[in-house]
């Protein structure tokens, strides 16, 4: 494991912290390519980013780890209206630079415009990452997936009911994620904190997909109650 694995004090403070990373990475980069996550936990790291109004986006590209098949990209929970809404309508970002997955072309789109630089992820109870479920290969690239029955449960909360939630999405591959030169993952609570020991203190096995990122140069894991 060469990655840092560091429990923070609160939400608030994981929150600021990987903001404060996300925003230095933009200060410094002369054209920047983030990976960014959707779901809960990235909700404080947003308001931190959409509230500081010094920072500049132009040059910034950003790729989403994943996307809803089968919802309108309309539909309150879809990727792409939670970005609009946490994040995207409030900044001076460049939409021709903004791209969610929606096809097998992202990986080349992603060389494109030189890689990923900064990757935010968050974690699945089931080990996921982006939504590379369990047996996803470490070779993955991206693809089409049908989502794992944990993944669809946890994420009712979002839905209505379960029936609402999709069962399929496009999610950036393990391959695609590990390309990315940093990569910091964030995890709140105690179900959290059994998968990320499992899958940073475990064996490196496509049973626990985050296990991979043992292997990555530069990872940064926080983690809060
Ligand atoms: P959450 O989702 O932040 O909503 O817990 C994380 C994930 O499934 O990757």
């Amino acid at each position: 494991m060469k990655g840092i694995i560091r429990k923070v004090g609160s939400y608030d403070e994981m929150s600021k912290i990987v903001a404060l990373h996300v925003k230095r990475f933009i200060g410094n980069s002369q054209i920047g390519v983030l990976g960014l996550p959707t779901g809960g936990t990235p909700l404080g790291m947003y308001k931190e980013l959409r509230e500081d109004t010094r920072l500049n986006w132009s040059k910034v590209a950003t790729f989403n780890l994943d996307e809803y098949v089968g919802i309108d990209e309309k539909h309150p929970e879809s990727y792409k209206n939670y970005m609009y809404r946490n994040l995207f309508s409030h900044i001076d970002i460049d939409e021709n630079k903004v791209h969610f997955p929606d096809g097998e072309h992202y990986d080349s789109r992603i060389t494109y415009f030189g890689g990923l630089d900064f990757t935010v992820l968050g974690i699945g109870n089931n080990g996921h990452i982006a939504f590379n479920e369990p047996g996803s290969s470490f070779e993955s690239t991206t693809r089409l997936v049908d989502l794992d029955e944990r993944t669809i449960s946890d994420n009712s909360r979002f839905f209505n009911s379960i029936d609402e939630v999709p069962k399929q999405a496009w999610t950036m591959g393990l391959k695609t994620i590990m390309d990315s030169k940093e990569i910091f993952l964030i995890a709140q609570g105690k179900s959290k904190w059994e998968i990320i020991r499992e899958a940073f203190y475990g064996e490196i096995t496509e049973k626990v997909p985050a296990s991979i990122l043992q292997k990555h140069k530069n990872l940064t894991v926080l983690y809060c109650d």
